[in-house]
């Protein structure tokens, strides 16, 4: 199933609750939360007080969070109690990812692995058996509202066929410069999963939303 995750960074923090319930009203059901530390990623944005806060505006709705934090578990029970879904921890960002994946899933959320542009999807052989969910980072980690990086098709491919070949039911998502004029090609690429942060979070976030959806559905039925 496609599925669009709406990347919060890109939300007016000022406007928040009135943007997440235009959100819901388009029909989106996941929101992808974007946790940095300043350390794994120049950045920072923000982390589980936020995230309660997006619960409480969506209680239904799925939460996806995307750790860009060094050694991301120190912050595993505060993201399950703020009401995350699902937490997905970079390879590059932790000594250990089978353990963490292990973690996630025995907490009894859903694990994911994320692979920056120079990580090559080899890395993730050993690691399917236990993920939920492979993120392809189709920027460099750390911000919103830049170009897609044009390696991303080729290795979306190559992960679905991984995949393909596990046998397992596990979603490919794809993160970053992700718009309306390249969101089919992702999608043949592989991906499922569609994160889009500044291109949903418009002037008319019910109509970027909705526009999305569609094409998500149109892609889905082909
Ligand atoms: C970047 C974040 C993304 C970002 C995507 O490090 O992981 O989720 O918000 O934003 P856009 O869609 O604007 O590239
Ligand atoms: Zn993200």
């Amino acid at each position: 199933m496609n599925i669009l995750a709406p990347s919060l960074l890109a939300a007016d923090f000022g406007h928040m609750e009135k943007q997440l319930l235009e959100l819901s009203e388009a029909g989106v059901d996941t929101v992808h939360l974007d946790v940095m530390d300043g350390m794994f990623v120049p950045n920072i944005s923000f982390g589980a007080p936020v995230i309660k806060y997006v619960r409480k505006a969506l209680p239904d709705a799925f939460l996806d969070i995307h750790m860009m934090v060094q050694n991301p578990l120190r912050y595993m029970d505060d993201m399950i109690k703020a009401g995350g879904n699902a937490i997905t921890v970079h390879y590059e960002a932790t000594e250990d990812p089978k353990e963490d994946l292990l973690r996630i899933r025995s907490a009894g959320i859903r694990a994911g692995i994320a692979i920056s542009p120079d990580t090559p999807s080899s890395v993730l052989e050993d690691l399917l058996y236990i993920t939920d969910m492979v993120l392809v980072m189709s920027v460099y980690p750390g911000f919103g509202n830049q170009e897609i990086v044009p390696s991303s098709f080729e290795k979306l491919k190559e992960v679905k066929k991984m995949v393909d070949d596990s046998g397992r039911s596990i979603d490919i998502e794809v993160d970053g410069g992700i718009t309306l004029d390249n969101v089919r090609s992702i999608i043949r690429a592989g991906a499922n999963v569609i994160v889009s942060g500044s291109a949903v979070f418009t002037d008319n976030i019910k109509q970027s939303a909705g526009d999305f959806l569609r094409i998500l559905k149109e892609e889905e039925s082909r």
